[in-house]
């Protein structure tokens, strides 16, 4: 969700003015992607960098992210929007704490939509930690030492549970990563968009999610393999 601060610097207001209008697409984009037959939205709220900002920047977000949860509980309940975080949240201020547990836990029987938000997040970190979780758990005894499987430590990962992502769109016209996802991105779709996260509106999403409908995944094998009657016709 990037461009907050250009949306602000644009308008001469102070950065924190943008993330609140990023609240605004937050909202926006959370049931535009459910009305358009998303399952599943994760969005990158708070990375393990973003703490390095200035102080009064990182309480704005935080600040914003806690009347976010508080306002918007009722309208997950009665919508059905169940609730999920990666990162290392038990880092994150009381207050949000608070919030995010009553959320899941009082979203936590929902199936049909999941808005994942990537709070205090950062790939290496959680490499970090599930590789701890992990050998913690061999020398527990509760894994095997020889078990070399990626289904095995996936599931160490904070997305434990959750599926890859299938398209990642990045707003504002940059062309990074930053330490999103690594490693489920493995066979994820790209999408940029030089749209600032504040102006990221329902058409910006479905033409994303267009573009995304045209693109063939191969995930290693060929074209024939995955689309063989498409591809006969063509031979
Ligand atoms: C990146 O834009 C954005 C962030 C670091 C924060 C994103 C947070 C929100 C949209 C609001 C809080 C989230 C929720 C879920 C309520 P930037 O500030 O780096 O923009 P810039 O690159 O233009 O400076």
């Amino acid at each position: 969700m990037d461009g907050n601060g250009r949306w602000a610097k644009q308008r001469g207001l102070p950065r924190a003015a943008g993330h609140q209008r990023g609240v605004e697409a937050v909202r926006t984009a959370t049931y535009a992607a459910r009305d358009l037959g998303v399952k599943m939205l994760t969005l990158y709220a708070f990375s393990v960098e973003n703490w390095q900002r200035p102080k009064t920047e990182v309480g704005a977000l935080m600040g914003l992210l806690e009347l976010y949860l508080k306002k918007e509980l009722a309208a997950f309940v009665r919508d059905g929007v169940r609730l999920r975080t990666i990162g290392r949240t038990d880092e994150l201020p009381a207050g949000v704490q608070k919030h995010l547990r009553m959320s899941i836990e009082e979203t936590k029987h929902f199936t049909d939509y999941t808005l994942v938000l990537a709070l205090n997040y950062g790939s290496r970190t959680e490499v970090v930690d599930a590789a701890h979780a992990y050998a913690s758990a061999v020398i527990a005894g509760k894994e095997k030492t020889d078990d070399r499987s990626w289904a095995t430590f996936n599931r160490y990962l904070n997305t434990s549970g959750l599926p890859d992502p299938d398209l990642i769109i990045r707003t504002s016209g940059e062309q990074r990563v930053s330490n999103f996802l690594l490693l489920q991105a493995a066979y994820a779709e790209f999408y940029f968009t030089p749209v600032l996260w504040p102006d990221f509106t329902k058409a910006d999403l479905a033409a994303a999610l267009a573009d995304y409908a045209k693109r063939e995944r191969r995930f290693g094998l060929t074209s024939d393999q995955v689309r063989p009657s498409a591809n006969a016709a063509t031979r």
